[in-house]
């Protein structure tokens, strides 16, 4: 028998099974799954949630011990959330988490969801599998209402991000670029298959908000609904060349013989006004979110490319400036940014020739 534990999370009680993860991509220690390094991924889906109009319904699909649900519906006002997993043990901390935060609006659902999604359809449907959400994509479309949200993580990074290149042509039909691109790839990958999906029931989508943290990538997009936004949404659909000898690359809209990375989604990460809305007052780990809805904000959405300080300072043998000394340069002769996915990383608009002038004249060397 697996005993408990009450644990504190936001502005909500959980109880979860005492043996349980504290990092990485989890692994099952109990039969019901709870890791406390995702927190973080259930503020954002808190901060998110508040800054809309109230009055949605959310489905938690995958809930396990019903924790993104019970946050949701005590920590989100105006919300009714159904907390789904197929496992009937899971039922148990559900119910347990309902009475513990007294939530009238939170009912628990016992359904393989592909069933839950043919029966019902919500505003917000979130997929937090263990591994590729890629099996579930379909299902969880059908399960949102019109102009509904989309949230939905993937834990397989090491195949989005081309460790293993074969198991991402099968799951996600798509070429993985490997190297400092890697995570902005393989999150765009999982944005690309869900633009994909969403073409075949004449719907398109419009991102909210899109990151890599930890060891998952998670996004939430907007569903558009009608023909001409699908198509809209798969223009923004591309393929990429990378070369990692001479550090250049471009964008395609078709494949060919230079463009054989992707398809990635090639349009924005997040929208501005969602951020603007967002805070992290209350939430689990209040500093984290603050420092990252920070960085979502400044960084520049319209360029794909990443440029990592290691990458350049391997190729131009100089050592590297600290990355703000290198951002401001950059800002001197065009627009640049960090970018939240590594501190040493960051995306301008500036043509590469230009990137690596000015990394020559910031680099400590230079000034000798
Ligand atoms: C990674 S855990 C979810 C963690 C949870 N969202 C959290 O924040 O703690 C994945 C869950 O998906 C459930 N699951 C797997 N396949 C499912 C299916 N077809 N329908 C519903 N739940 C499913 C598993 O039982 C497991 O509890």
């Amino acid at each position: 028998m697996t005993k408990n534990v009450v644990v504190k999370e936001g502005g909500t009680l959980l109880s979860v099974p005492s043996e349980h993860s504290s990092g990485g991509p989890g692994k099952k220690n109990s039969e019901i799954f709870f890791n406390e390094q995702m927190a973080f991924n259930r503020d954002v889906s808190v901060m998110l949630l508040r800054s809309l109009s109230p009055g949605i319904t959310v489905a938690d699909a995958m809930t396990a011990t019903g924790a993104r649900a019970a946050r949701i519906a005590n920590e989100v006002p105006g919300t009714e959330v159904t907390a789904n997993d197929i496992n009937p043990g899971s039922m148990e901390y559900v119910r347990k988490n309902i009475e513990l935060n007294g939530l009238g609006n939170c009912t628990p659902s016992n359904k393989d969801l592909h069933i839950l999604f043919s029966e019902h359809a919500f505003g917000y449907v979130d997929l937090d599998p263990f591994g590729s959400p890629a099996p579930f994509i379909q299902s969880a479309i059908r399960g949102c209402s019109r102009k509904g949200i989309l949230a939905i993580t993937a834990t397989d990074t090491a195949p989005l991000a081309g460790a293993h290149s074969a198991k991402c042509r099968r799951r996600y039909q798509s070429e993985p670029v490997r190297g400092y691109m890697c995570h902005e790839g393989g999150l765009r990958i999982l944005m690309c298959t869900i633009a994909r999906e969403l073409a075949k029931f004449d719907r398109g989508m419009s991102p909210m908000l899109s990151f890599s943290a930890d060891h998952y990538y998670r996004t939430y997009v907007r569903v558009t609904e009608g023909a001409e936004a699908a198509d809209r949404t798969l223009s923004q659909l591309g393929y990429m060349r990378y070369d990692t000898r001479t550090m250049e690359r471009s964008i395609s809209s078709r494949p060919d013989e230079m463009h054989r990375l992707g398809p990635f989604w090639t349009g924005n990460l997040h929208d501005p006004e969602i951020l603007n809305g967002m805070s992290p007052e209350g939430m689990a780990d209040e500093r984290r979110c603050s420092k990252m809805l920070e960085l979502w904000r400044r960084e520049i959405d319209s360029e794909v490319f990443v440029y990592d300080l290691s990458e350049l300072s391997s190729h131009i043998k100089m050592s590297p400036p600290k990355i703000e000394i290198m951002v401001d340069a950059l800002c001197q002769h065009g627009k640049a940014s960090r970018t939240h996915m590594s501190p040493t990383s960051f995306k301008t608009d500036l043509p590469l020739s230009e990137i690596i002038d000015v990394y020559r004249s910031s680099s400590p060397d230079a000034r000798r």
